[in-house]
């Protein structure tokens, strides 16, 4: 039997006398580039859905040559079945706080922002009272810790539009301006907040970093396999008996095992989600794999958010379809045409198949709007909108043959 793997959700945060910021005061004793260096070789990807390699962005951050620089923190957790941010805000923001302050020192950012999604209020209340705290006791503002570093941190409340967990949307909304996309390359390590070099990073992967940085020994590195090192905050949610988060060491077992040990399902097993809607669907013969990054692409999937949706056999497919379509309509930001039209159009599809039935050419016309919408997207949002929905389709439709 699975169980769960504690190297994140370690320590209990009652006040700021009993954490002892140990990451931290490791890290104003090391020189930035060593930071830089044990972030690189701890193997940890982005957490926040893209799993880009940590380090590497730290890395073309810290060789940006400006005076200013950004750190952001991303908690605008919006995609639909991820929570597991929320639950690190809520339960350890000392740890949030100091694998930000830790990026900012790495990078040599002397100002940053934590981008909270806005129906967290309780996320935001304490994260709040966090930042005052942490001014009030030298851990934000001048001279941290007596350690030379200066940083700055603000808190915003996003408005609830997903597309602005994109973090060039997010950049966007910092600044004031609607929550469109930026066009990239320029990267935000390059060109990002007010035209600066700017590191955004998830909740997850900046509280992760603390934890990397409280041991000499880079511990992170030994758990999971090659390619997925360490642990993971899996949020599962949907037709399980035990919904909530656990933490899985990558490799140490298979999308079937993490499902019992939220208690198993319901009733009887349809499919999986993954990483949240972006992802493609897993049905009930394909979750014997093991959970990595590497084997969840072999299966045409994806790590994502870590949002795992359970999805029994008692739901109707295409209100689901529906549903899901929906979600996509209303929230692109609707700056590409095929984005904005292609996913209307493959709602309208849809609709169609309520009425009428699956027919063959429903499949093959969504299949083209993927791939146009795919070619044209400027952000994720569009190149991953139809996963969900075409997945399904691919795997559970087909023509009756008369
Ligand atoms: C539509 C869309 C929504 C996103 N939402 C989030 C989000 O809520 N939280 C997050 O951390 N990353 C989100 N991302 C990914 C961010 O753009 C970015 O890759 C991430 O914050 C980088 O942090 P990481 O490298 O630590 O994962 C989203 C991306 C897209 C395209
Ligand atoms: S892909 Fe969609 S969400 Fe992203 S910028 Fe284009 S229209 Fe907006």
């Amino acid at each position: 039997m699975l169980e769960e793997k504690i190297f994140l959700k370690s320590d209990v945060e009652k006040t700021m006398d009993n954490y002892e910021f140990l990451g931290l005061k490791k890290s104003l004793e090391m020189k930035s580039e060593d930071i830089v260096k044990k972030i690189t070789d701890s193997g940890l990807r982005g957490r926040g859905g893209a799993g880009f390699p940590t380090g590497k962005k730290w890395e073309f951050a810290l060789a940006q040559k400006n005076d200013v620089k950004f750190l952001i923190c991303n908690a605008d957790e919006g995609e639909p079945g991820t929570f597991k941010d929320r639950f690190l805000l809520e339960n350890m923001p000392f740890k949030v706080l100091e694998g930000i302050i830790i990026a900012a020192y790495a990078v040599k950012a002397n100002f940053g922002y934590i981008y909270i999604r806005g129906e967290y209020s309780k996320a935001i209340d304490i994260f709040e009272k966090t930042i005052k705290e942490a001014y009030h006791r030298g851990l934000l503002g001048k001279n941290i810790l007596g350690s030379n570093f200066n940083f700055e941190l603000r808190l915003i409340k996003g408005a609830g539009a997903y597309v602005c967990g994109d973090e060039t949307s997010l950049i966007n909304s910092i600044e004031g301006k609607r929550g469109f996309s930026r066009i990239k390359p320029p990267y935000p390590v390059q060109r990002g907040l007010y035209d600066k070099p700017t590191v955004v990073n998830n909740v997850e992967t900046l509280t992760t970093v603390a934890e990397i940085m409280k041991y000499e020994d880079n511990i992170f590195a030994k758990l999971g396999t090659e390619k997925s090192r360490g642990t993971k905050l899996v949020s599962i949610s949907g037709d399980v008996k035990l919904p909530g988060i656990y933490e899985i060491e990558f490799g140490s077992g298979t999308l079937k095992d993490i499902i019992e040990l939220a208690g198993g399902t319901k009733d009887e097993l349809n499919f999986v989600v993954p990483g949240g809607l972006a992802t493609s669907i897993l049905k009930y013969d394909e979750i014997n794999i093991p959970y990595t990054y590497e084997d969840l692409e072999n299966a045409g999937s994806s790590v994502g958010s870590g949002g795992m949706i359970v999805v029994s056999q008692k739901h109707d497919l295409i209100d689901i379809l529906l549903n899901v379509s929906d979600f996509f309509v209303k929230e692109t930001c609707g700056t590409c045409f095929p984005c904005r039209e292609g996913n209307r159009n493959i709602k309208e599809i849809l609709l169609e198949l309520k009425k009428k039935g699956y027919k063959e050419e429903y499949k093959k016309i969504i299949g083209e709007l993927r791939e146009a919408i795919l070619l044209a997207a400027r952000c994720g949002f569009g190149q991953s909108s139809v996963n969900f929905i075409y997945s399904v389709l691919d795997k559970f439709f087909y023509e009756e043959v008369r």
